[in-house]
C-alpha cells in the first residue's frame, strides 16, 4: 500500500526520492508524486497517475532542484487514482506539502469544518485535510514544524504515517506515525524517512522504527529528533539493524522478483533451520515464553490473512498432530468482529504475517491480547509492528520479498510453524527429544527436495499451455494438500487474473463439478499419501466430464501419469505433512508461467498491495 520516502541533506533530493519510490513499488500503488523544496524558497512538485517510471520521465523536464523533499506512491482509498488525487497534497498557500499512508476516518467532518473556515480543496482524498490542518497550526507554531504536525494530527481519527515539508522551514521534514509504518534514519550527514527499510538499505543498516504516537524532525545536517505525543524527546527510540544487503532487494540476473524469490526458497529454509535446530531439539529464543508457559498452553489461535492464512491451516495440522494442542484458525478480518471468541487462561495466539504490517492481523492481535492471551508473531520483517506489539517473535528470515505474490515467505513460514509446533511438543512432552530430532531431520530434507522441483520447471512451463484457452480453473487436493490447492489457486488468481476455484477434492461433487466441461483445466494435488486413492477417484470424475488434468504427483506414480495431461512431479517425502512445502513450489512456478503467457506483470499485479495497511 502507499509508500513514503523523505530526504533532507546536502545532495539533490529528487534522485534519492525517485529511487526510493522505485524500491517501494512492490507495496502496490496506482499513482505517484514528489515535492522538493527549491533553493528559490518555493515547493516544486510533479505527480502522475500510473507507474513510478512515468513520474521519473516527467521529472526530467521539471525544476526539481533542491536538497529536501518528500515522495509518495498512492494506493487509492478515497478518490480515483488520478493525478489530482496523487500525493503530495498542499495547503492553500502552496507552501506546505504532505504525504500520507493510512486512512483519516473523520476526514469528511474535518473537510467540512476546514471549508467552512475558507480552505479550498483540490482533491477527493482524505489526506488533503492534513495539509490544511498543518497550515492552520503552523500559524501558531513559532516555526516548529513538528509542533504544527502534532496539533494537526491531534484532530485525526484513523491511521497515519505522514511526512510534511514547509517552504518556511527550510531543509526540515516533520514526520508522524500512528498505525501505519514509518522508519527514519540518519546517515552520512543526511536524514531519511520511509515506509519500510528497503529504500534505506542502500544508505544505512541502522534505522529507527517510530512507535505509534511518535514524531520526528529530520534536519538538513542529518539530525533526527524523535519526540512523543506530548512533545517530550525520546532519547532511546527503537532501532533495528538491517540484516540483509541492499543487493538482496535487486533482481540479480533474474527476469523478475517472483522468479528470484521462488529460487531462493531452499536457502531461506536452510537459514531458518540452521538457526533454530540443534542437539537439544528446537530452540526459539525470541518466543519470550518460559518452558512452563509453553507447556501450559491449552489452546492456540492462528490468525492471518491471504497466503499467511494458508500457512495457518498447515500449522494447525502440525500443532495438533505433534503437540496435541487444539487449534483454531481464523481470518484476521473475521476474528476482529467475531462474537464467539473463547480465550482460556492459557490460550496462545500466533499471528502469521510476512510483512508484519497487515492492518487486519494487527487489529486481531490487539483484540486477543486485550482478552488476556499472549501473542506470538511469525513474521519476515524485523522490527515490524507485528513484532513490536507481540509478546514474542519467530522471525522467518526469508530475506526481503519484493514480488507482491508471496512465495518464499510462504514456505519459510510453514517451516517456522513446524519449528514452533515441535517446540510446543517438546515443552509439553507430547514428543520426546528423539522424536523431535527425527522430525527436524525430515525438515532438513526439504531444501533439497525443493531444489529437485526447481530443476523440473520445464514441466510447469509446458503445463501452462493447458490454461491457454481457459477463462477459469479448478484446484483440488485432500488433507493438508487441500491447502496446497487453495494456495495454488490464490497464486494464479493474483498474478494471471485467471479465475481459479479451490476445493477439497472430495467436496467437488457437491457443487464445483458443474463447472467442468471439455478442456476445463483442473489442477489436482495427488501425492502418494494416505488419501491418494481417494483423490485418484476424483480425477476420474473430472475426466468423465472432459476436464484436462494437471496433476502434482509423487515420482513413479504411473497410474496418475496415465490419467493426467501434464504431471508436475515431486520427489518422495518422508512425512506427508511436509508435502505442501514442496508441492506448492510447482504451483508457484505454474502460476508464473500462466501469468507471463497472458502478458501480466508478475511482480506487480493490478489492485493488490504487498502490505495491506488498511482494514
Ligand atoms: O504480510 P501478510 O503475510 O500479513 O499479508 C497477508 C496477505 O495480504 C498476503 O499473504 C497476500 O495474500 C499475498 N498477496 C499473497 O501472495
Amino acid at each position: 500500500m502507499c509508500g513514503i520516502v523523505a530526504y533532507t541533506g546536502q545532495d539533490q533530493a529528487a534522485p534519492f526520492l525517485l529511487k526510493g519510490l522505485a524500491t517501494l513499488e512492490y507495496r502496490g500503488y496506482d499513482s505517484a508524486g514528489v515535492e522538493v523544496m527549491g533553493a528559490d524558497g518555493a515547493l516544486h512538485g510533479v505527480k502522475c497517475a500510473g507507474k513510478v517510471k512515468v513520474l521519473v520521465d516527467r521529472c526530467r523536464t521539471a525544476n526539481l532542484v533542491g536538497t529536501c523533499g518528500i515522495a509518495h506512491t498512492r494506493w487509492a482509498t478515497h478518490g480515483a487514482p488520478t493525478e489530482t488525487n496523487a500525493h503530495p497534497h498542499r495547503d492553500c498557500s502552496g507552501r506546505i506539502a504532505v504525504v500520507h499512508n493510512g486512512i483519516v476516518e473523520n476526514f469528511r467532518e474535518l473537510r467540512a469544518e476546514l471549508e467552512a473556515r475558507g480552505h479550498a480543496f483540490e482533491s477527493e482524498t482524505d489526506t488533503e485535510v492534513i495539509a490544511h490542518l498543518v497550515e492552520e497550526a503552523w500559524a501558531d507554531a513559532a516555526g516548529d514544524l513538528v509542533a504544527a504536525l502534532r496539533v494537526a494530527t491531534g484532530h485525526l481519527q484513523g491511521s497515519w504515517a505522514v511526512a510534511c515539508i514547509c517552504a518556511d522551514a527550510p531543509g526540515q521534514v516533520a514526520v508522524a506515525r500512528n498505525g501505519s509504518p514509518l522508519v527514519v534514519a540518519s546517515a552520512g550527514g543526511a536524514a531519511y524517512a520511509a515506509s519500510d527499510i528497503t529504500p534505506l538499505a542502500s544508505v544505512t543498516s541502522n534505522v529507527i522504527t517510530l512507535e505509534n504516537g511518535q514524531f520526528a524532525l529530520l534536519g538538513p545536517d542529518g539530525t533526527v529528533a524523535v519526540s512523543d505525543e506530548a512533545g517530550a524527546p525520546v532519547d532511546e527510540p527503537s532501532r533495528v539493524t538491517i540484516d540483509w544487503d541492499a543487493s538482496a532487494a535487486t533482481l540479480g540476473g533474474f527476469a523478475d522478483f517472483m522468479a528470484k524469490e521462488i529460487a531462493e526458497q531452499p536457502e531461506a529454509i536452510e537459514r531458518l533451520l540452521a538457526q533454530h535446530v540443534g542437539d537439544g531439539g528446537v530452540a526459539l529464543d525470541k518466543l519470550r515464553l518460559t518452558n512452563d508457559e509453553l507447556a501450559a498452553v491449552d489452546k492456540v489461535y492462528l490468525i492471518a490473512c491471504g497466503t499467511s492464512y494458508h500457512v495457518s491451516l498447515i500449522a494447525r495440522t502440525m500443532i495438533q498432530t505433534w503437540a496435541k494442542v487444539p487449534v483454531v484458525c481464523d481470518y484476521a478480518s473475521e476474528f476482529i468482529y467475531e462474537q464467539d471468541v473463547l480465550v482460556t487462561d492459557n490460550t496462545l495466539c500466533v499471528i502469521i504475517s510476512q510483512s508484519g504490517e497487515t492492518a487486519d492481523t494487527l487489529a486481531a492481535a490487539r483484540r486477543i491480547r486485550k482478552m488476556g492471551a499472549k501473542v506470538l508473531a511469525v513474521t519476515n520483517v524485523l522490527g515490524s509492528t507485528a513484532e513490536r506489539e507481540s509478546d514474542g517473535v519467530l522471525y522467518v528470515q526469508a530475506g526481503p520479498e519484493v514480488c507482491v505474490a508471496s512465495t518464499k515467505a510462504y514456505t519459510a513460514q510453514m517451516v517456522a510453524c513446524a519449528l514452533f509446533a515441535l517446540r510446543l511438543a517438546q515443552a509439553n512432552g507430547a514428543l520426546g527429544l528423539d522424536e523431535v530430532r527425527a522430525h527436524c531431520a525430515d525438515l532438513a530434507l526439504i531444501p533439497d527436495k525443493i531444489r529437485e522441483v526447481l530443476a523440473r520447471e520445464e514441466q510447469d512451463r509446458l503445463a501452462a499451455n493447458a490454461f491457454r484457452e481457459a477463462s477459469s480453473s479448478l484446484y483440488l487436493g485432500r488433507g493438508v494438500n487441500s491447502t496446497t490447492a487453495y494456495e495454488g489457486a490464490l497464486k494464479i488468481k493474483e498474478i494471471s487474473y485467471l479465475h481459479a476455484e479451490a476445493y477439497p477434492a472430495g467436496e467437488m461433487k457437491h457443487g464445483p463439478i458443474a463447472l467442468l466441461e471439455k478442456g476445463f483445466p483442473v489442477v489436482v494435488v495427488v501425492p502418494s499419501d494416505s488419501v491418494r486413492d481417494k483423490t485418484v477417484s476424483n480425477i476420474q470424475e473430472c475426466l468423465a466430464r472432459g476436464a484436462s488434468i494437471i496433476a502434482v504427483a509423487t515420482d513413479g506414480d504411473e497410474k496418475v501419469a496415465q490419467l493426467a495431461k501434464h504431471v508436475l512431479w515431486i520427489p518422495e517425502m518422508p512425512d506427508e505433512m511436509l508435502v505442501p512445502i514442496v508441492a506448492v513450489v510447482h504451483l508457484q512456478i505454474l502460476a508464473r508461467y500462466v501469468a507471463l503467457a497472458r502478458g501480466c506483470d508478475v511482480d506487480k499485479p493490478r489492485n493488490l498491495a504487498k502490505s495491506v495497511t488498511v482494514e
